[in-house]
């Protein structure tokens, strides 16, 4: 008998069949995958480009710039979060995908630090997400820590890519967002799959503490939703109130994600 460890699938005992579902995003992941380099990078322009005076253009293209800072920053914190992931996932299939996470979102900081170096540099800090980071990465338990990142956020996340894709067509930043979208997209998928798996065998306990984590959570995501740097200041009170009623919809679709999730959710205070 060879002393090596048996890899997950020759394990004759064990029924993992459970996990099925996690290892079927490992799989759609590694179809999914790409490279900082298959962007058409100097073939387009990285972010709309203004008219008017240079005064205007340099306006324009601040405010383009926070958008992407606000993205830059998002997904550095999302490297360290996958990595906590990958690092506190006891199931080698939650393992293998994470390890394609942990890929994805230092993959995506890349391209945003080629974008944002394109257009003058970093920018402002938006506080929420820093405040929403240290949420996840303090979570006490896995089961929070897949439910806040995973099942909320990434979920929440894409529409936002669809309507920044949408005002920016034609350029790289337009492709980007589509391609975060789907990512994203996967990572929510595999994040669902995993936290029906934890929460099987999850105690009364840590399932109420999911409900006051996402009480804890939605606000702050509502305040980085809505939240808007200098640059975007004037545009951001023009549109705050269609951003206010798209919000909602948003945090409501993630309210009845945790209710799919078998978890009481009259428990759950929505922000507005
Ligand atoms: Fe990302
Ligand atoms: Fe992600």
């Amino acid at each position: 008998m060879s002393a090596e460890p048996l890899a997950y699938e020759e394990q004759p005992d064990e029924d993992r069949s459970r996990y099925r579902g996690v290892l079927r995003f490992y799989e759609l992941a590694k179809h999914q995958e790409w490279l900082v380099r298959d962007l058409p990078w100097g073939e387009i322009a990285p972010v709309p480009e203004g008219r008017g005076s240079p005064q205007r253009q340099a306006r324009r293209r601040d405010v383009w710039r926070s958008v992407v800072m606000q993205q830059l920053q998002a997904d550095v914190l999302a490297c360290e979060m996958a990595s906590q992931l990958l690092n506190a996932a006891p199931d080698p299939e939650a393992k293998l995908y994470y390890s394609t996470m942990v890929q994805d979102e230092s993959r995506h900081t890349e391209a945003w630090l080629k974008l944002i170096g394109q257009l003058g540099g970093e920018g402002e800090r938006d506080p929420h997400l820093d405040t929403l980071g240290h949420m996840f990465l303090e979570a006490d338990t896995l089961e929070e820590k897949v439910f806040l990142m995973q099942v909320f956020f990434e979920r929440l996340i894409i529409p936002r890519f669809r309507l920044i894709a949408r005002s920016s067509r034609g350029t790289i930043l337009e492709d980007l967002c589509n391609r975060l979208a789907i990512d994203d997209g996967i990572h929510h998928g595999a994040g669902m799959a995993y936290e029906r798996v934890l929460l099987e065998g999850a105690s009364q306990k840590v399932k109420d503490e999911l409900i006051v984590a996402a009480n804890r959570m939605l606000p702050e995501f509502a305040a980085h939703a809505l939240w808007r740097p200098k640059a975007r200041e004037m545009i951001g009170h023009l549109m705050e109130a269609r951003d206010r009623e798209r919000l909602k919809t948003e945090l409501d679709h993630g309210v009845r994600l945790a209710n799919s999730l078998g978890l009481d959710i009259s428990e759950v205070a929505l922000p507005f």
